[in-house]
C-alpha cells in the first residue's frame, strides 16, 4: 500500500492504471477508520482492480462552530487498518494541496441540501459536494462507495453526479453498527460513558418505527409520535430533527410507502449523532 499526498503523483498512478485497463474503486473518508469505512473498502476490493481511499478532513464542510480542529485523527492506525482491508493507495492531501491560496470554486446542489442535516448545518453539503467533485476529478474512479449512514449525503452526491454528467457509479453500502445497534461513527469517541449508553436510543427507536411500519402503520403522524416519545424518554437525548421523507427528493411524506427514509439527528452533550432506516425499499 502506498500513501500519496500530491495530486500530481496520484494522477500519474491513475493514468498508469487506465492505460492497463484496470478499474479503480474509490472510498472517500475523513479517516479515524472504523468497520463502517472498512465495509466500503471490502465492496470496492471485491468489484475493482485497484482501491483508492482518500483520508482528508475537509475544512469546507465544517461550520465555524463545528469540530474541524478537534475531529479525531490517527494516520498510523488508519494506515494499518486500510492496508489490512485491501486498500492499494491512500490519498492523504494537505488542506493547502486541496485548497491552495486563492481557491475560488464550489459545487452546490440546490434544495435537497437545505433540509434535514442541511438545515442545522448550513453550508455543510456545499463543502461535501465541492470536495467530492474535486476528489472524483483527481481519482477518476469507475465506482465510488458511500455509506447509507449518511443518507442525505448519498442523495446529494447522486444528484450531483447525475446533474454534472459525471462518469462514475455511486454505490450505496449498508450501515454498520456496534453490537448494541449504535451506528458506527468516528464521532462516537466524543461520547462519555453515560452518553454512549444513552445513544442506543437512536437505533432502538428507529428499529421500532420500522417494525410499526412493517406491521401495517403507514401514517407519518403515528410513526413520528412513537419516535418523539421514545427518543424523549432518554433524558440525555436532545432532538435536532426527526424527519420522514422520500429518499430520492427528501420531501416530507404523509404516508410511508416506497423508499421512505426515516432519519434522525440527536445531540448527546455536544455530540450530534445521526442515524436512519429506509422502509418500503
Ligand atoms: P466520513 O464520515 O469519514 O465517512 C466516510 C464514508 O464512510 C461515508 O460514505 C460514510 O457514509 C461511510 N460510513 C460512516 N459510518 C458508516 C457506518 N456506520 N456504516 C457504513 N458506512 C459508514 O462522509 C464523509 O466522511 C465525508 O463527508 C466525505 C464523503 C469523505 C467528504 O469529505
Amino acid at each position: 500500500m502506498r500513501v500519496i499526498e500530491c495530486i500530481k503523483d496520484l494522477k500519474a498512478v491513475v493514468r498508469t492504471q487506465k492505460r492497463q485497463n484496470r478499474s479503480v474503486g474509490f472510498v472517500p473518508t475523513m479517516g479515524y477508520l472504523h468497520e463502517g469505512h472498512l465495509s466500503l473498502v471490502k465492496m470496492s476490493v471485491r468489484d475493482n482492480d485497484m482501491t483508492i481511499m482518500s483520508i482528508f478532513v475537509n475544512p469546507t464542510q465544517f461550520g465555524a462552530n463545528e469540530d474541524f480542529d478537534k475531529y479525531p485523527r490517527d494516520m498510523d492506525r488508519d494506515m494499518k487498518l486500510a492496508e489490512m482491508a485491501g486498500v492499494d493507495i491512500i490519498f492523504a492531501p494537505t488542506v493547502k494541496e486541496m485548497y491552495p491560496d486563492g481557491y475560488k470554486t464550489y459545487v452546490e446542489v440546490e434544495d435537497i441540501t437545505k433540509v434535514l442535516c442541511g438545515k442545522s448545518r448550513p453550508g455543510h453539503f456545499r463543502g461535501v459536494t465541492t470536495v467530492v467533485a474535486k476528489l472524483f476529478n483527481i481519482v477518476e474512479p469507475e465506482k465510488a462507495y458511500f455509506g447509507q449512514k449518511d443518507a442525505q449525503q448519498i442523495t446529494v452526491i447522486k444528484k450531483m453526479v447525475k446533474d454534472l454528467h459525471m462518469n462514475l457509479e455511486v454505490i450505496t453500502c449498508p450501515i454498520i453498527r456496534e453490537e448494541d445497534g449504535l451506528a458506527m461513527s468516528s464521532r462516537n469517541v466524543y461520547l462519555s460513558n453515560e452518553e454512549r449508553k444513552a445513544a442506543v436510543i437512536l437505533s432502538k427507536s428507529l428499529f421500532e418505527a420500522e417494525k410499526i411500519v412493517l406491521d401495517g402503520e403507514k401514517r407519518k403522524s403515528k410513526v413520528m409520535e412513537h419516535l418523539v416519545k421514545r427518543i424523549h424518554s432518554e433524558p440525555l437525548a436532545k432532538i435536532d430533527y426527526i424527519e420522514i421523507v422520500d429518499s430520492d427528493d427528501l420531501k416530507e411524506v404523509e404516508v410511508l410507502e416506497k423508499n421512505t427514509l426515516i432519519a434522525v439527528a440527536v445531540k448527546f452533550g455536544n455530540t450530534r449523532l445521526i442515524d436512519n432506516v429506509l422502509v418500503g425499499g
